[in-house]
């Protein structure tokens, strides 16, 4: 009850939003005049009205100012500070000259395109605490836009609607059980005047859904689950029921998973809406359904009508998913010729390492292989599309080198798809990971209420060790996929291993940013790199390109952080600054200087009054890595998103009590943990800090760990 009161307190206390004057010019037709039609003829008058560019999201831009022959005049216009740590892994959107986005923490800002000011500025007012349920950081990848209203969903599960003029709420659901570890980090879609959301949280143990809401009352339209619940409640349809089959044991009470935590697409020809879901939970097959069987709709496209969400079709790239092989990698929808005919498809690459051309009508799988190296599967059914597994990959107990790793082979960064060069642009990557099950494992009923939970408990049933690729992070490429071929046209190898989506523009270009912080144009042909920018903050989300007042911008939210990011570091230089996000824009000439980030500060390590003996430092330790890890790092050295506790100052340790107990930074990120925690406990978690923060300071490369 406490912490519902502290709750209800900390949304009046953050959720203001804050206005700015808003000039006449600026004033949003944009906006309100965004309707089924507009949506359906996607980027009129050159604007970037929704997560993919379109329905089809294919991120295909046909407008012509910028070209391989004047993209290297690119330059920076302004930049705009999200003002907060989290990553961003946020696709802008553009109409009427304003630019609406996410940031961190599901935060929402309109800007102005012609000066790079802010208009509104909205904070949903999500607990920072419910930050330690987001597996993979407190990212949001960005808003829809729809009859004048901007719809985001938050990191505690709700979807709010804001009117685009004043960034006021109008209307918000809830739409998930928040007893149960849910969060959302993916954009709504609009479709047919309804929004489109799912939802996340598998690591933990949830079923996953999508639920389509009115756009205008903010009224349950449908919910469509992805996976079975218990038999004895009864099934919510046929298609569920024909999904049980493929399931044994109790999978209900792990929730099953299958969460669609990011793509979507839609055919408006075939009125069908496509939907990528998530990984079993738990991520071990044999704890998860211990008599086998495939585990519908894991891992899976599924094809539904957008008015009711009722099954069509469904793919299943992965059957009987082991290795958190996740299908919701991006989906775009195109047309591809196979045997002299032309078929309308839907193209994919997820995690498990195969890019996959199927039947847009009827999920007839057409063609797949692999686009990057696996060992799990042998290759696919010629016919099916049925992978054939490699019986080394099925590991049990026994330590088993797996690739892709975790974050697959593609994780959710968009691609895009070039209508004249008939080529994907995939920002993909290598990954080796050892894994084995954990003997005994149980589910773990997270203890929400009173979050008492450490990290530890992802009711993954599976123990994992990262294992280094030719001693060095495994690398990250950027590679133009033939898909009517199935094979690479050409790729470029990355600075490192997480890096941003894509766009590309029918004059040639391909554009990306990596987790070096740098933004390159590329030959959409060639591959070869024709211009580049370093904004020193690694970027992970896809750019954009629109005009206003007939000039043609290219915009792209920057911002390290993210699965791979939130207590990493990023790549190059950009690992010497502090990662705060920003987005960026860029036209023809623009003259602007690039900010430079603040310097990561020094290792730092305070002579104070604290326990220095064995016993303190372990208990610190423990609790340190139940309550503070997973957003700060292993030992509080993150050097990532998250602040690096070995680097806090004199007056952040002198505070540190006020800073952990008292909410005093609640705003900018940190949770409060009053009730939670007491003064003794906050006590020896500093001197575990400390402690820590004095190895770094000593070791001899000046680095932690
Ligand atoms: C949900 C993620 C999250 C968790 C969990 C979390 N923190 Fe933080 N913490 C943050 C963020 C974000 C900031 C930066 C806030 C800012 O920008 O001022 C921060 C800042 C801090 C700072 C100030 C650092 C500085 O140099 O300014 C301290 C100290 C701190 N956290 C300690 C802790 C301790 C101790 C715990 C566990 C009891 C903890 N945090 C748990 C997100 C988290």
């Amino acid at each position: 009850m406490r912490f519902h009161y502290l709750v209800a307190v900390f949304l009046i206390a953050i959720s203001a939003c804050e206005m700015q004057s808003t000039p006449e010019d600026v004033r949003l037709e944009g906006a309100s005049a965004v309707d089924d039609a507009v949506l359906e003829s996607a980027t009129p008058d050159g604007d970037w009205l929704t997560y993919g560019g379109n329905y089809a999201e294919d991120r295909y831009s046909t407008l012509e100012q910028i070209t391989k022959g004047n993209v290297d005049q690119l330059g920076l216009v302004w930049s705009y500070d999200f003002e907060l740590r989290g990553g961003v892994e946020a696709t802008p959107l553009v109409a009427g000259g304003v630019m609406y986005t996410s940031g961190p923490w599901s935060v929402v800002h309109a800007i102005d395109v012609r000066t790079g000011e802010r208009i509104w500025r909205h904070d949903p007012g999500v607990p920072r605490i419910r930050g330690r349920l987001a597996c993979c950081d407190v990212v949001n990848r960005g808003v829809a836009m729809y009859e004048g209203k901007i719809f985001v969903g938050t990191i505690d599960g709700r979807l709010v609607a804001l009117d685009a003029d004043t960034g006021e709420p109008v209307w918000e659901a809830l739409t998930v059980n928040q007893d149960e570890p849910y969060s959302i980090t993916g954009a709504p879609r609009v479709v047919q005047g309804l929004v489109v959301i799912g939802n996340g949280g598998a690591e933990y143990g949830v079923r996953g859904y999508v639920s389509a809401y009115d756009a205008r009352s903010g009224e349950l339209v449908w919910r469509t689950y992805t996976v079975p619940g218990n038999p004895a409640d009864g099934f919510e349809s046929e298609a569920l029921e024909m999904a049980a089959e493929t399931w044994s044991g109790e999978w209900w009470i792990a929730g099953g998973g299958g969460t669609a935590w990011d793509a979507f697409a839609y055919d408006p020809t075939l009125d069908l809406l496509y939907i990528g879901t998530g990984n079993g939970s738990p991520w071990s097959r044999n704890l998860r359904s211990p008599g086998g069987g495939d585990n519908l709709f894991l891992a899976s496209i599924l094809a539904v009508r957008p008015a009711t969400g009722e099954y069509v079709w469904h793919f299943q790239t992965t059957p009987g998913d082991h290795w958190d092989y996740t299908a919701v990698q991006p989906i775009t929808v195109g047309s591809i010729e196979f045997d002299g005919q032309m078929r309308r498809v839907v193209m994919q690459a997820p995690k498990n390492g195969f890019f996959y051309v199927l039947d847009a009508e009827t999920g007839e799988f057409l063609s797949g292989q692999p686009y990057i190296t696996l060992n799990w599967a042998e290759g696919l059914d010629l016919e099916t599309g049925r992978p054939v597994e490699a019986v080394e990959a099925v590991h049990g107990f026994d330590w088993t080198m797996i690739t892709p790793a975790a974050l697959g082979g593609h994780n959710w960064q968009p691609q895009s798809f070039n209508h004249k060069t008939g080529l994907m642009y995939i920002p993909i990557q290598e990954g080796w990971v050892e894994r084995s099950e954990i003997e005994g494992w149980e589910y773990t009923e997270l203890n929400i209420e009173d979050h008492s939970y450490g990290p530890a408990v992802n009711n993954l049933g599976h123990m994992s060790r990262a294992r280094s690729y030719d001693g060095q992070e495994a690398p990250g490429y950027l590679v133009a996929w033939d898909p009517k071929a199935q094979e690479a046209r050409w790729s470029v190898q990355l600075a490192g291993y997480w890096n941003g989506g894509t766009m590309t523009t029918s004059t040639g270009l391909v554009f990306q940013g990596g987790g070096d912080g740098r933004f390159v144009a590329y030959d959409a042909d060639t591959g070869e790199q024709l211009w580049e920018t370093a904004t020193n903050i690694g970027i992970l989300g896809g750019p954009i390109t629109y005009t206003v007042d007939g000039q043609q911008y290219v915009s792209v939210a920057a911002g390290w952080g993210g699965a791979r990011g939130r207590t990493r570091a990023p790549y190059g230089e950009a690992n010497k600054y502090e990662q705060k996000g920003r987005v960026f824009t860029f036209a023809l000439n623009g003259t602007a200087p690039m900010p430079l980030p603040r310097t990561k500060r020094p290792f730092f390590a305070p002579d104070l009054d604290l326990p220095t003996d064995e016993a303190s430092l372990v208990q610190g330790g423990e609790l340190f890595s139940g309550y503070c890890a997973n957003c700060h790092g292993a030992q509080g050295a993150s050097e990532g998103a998250m602040p690096n506790l070995h680097r806090a100052t004199a007056v952040v340790h002198r505070n540190f009590e006020n800073i952990v107990l008292e909410g005093t930074r609640e705003v900018e990120g940190m949770p409060s943990y009053e009730g939670l925690l007491n003064s003794d406990q906050v006590r020896l978690i500093h001197a575990y800090i400390v402690a820590n923060a004095r190895n770094s300071v000593t070791s001899p490369e000046g680095e932690p760990e």
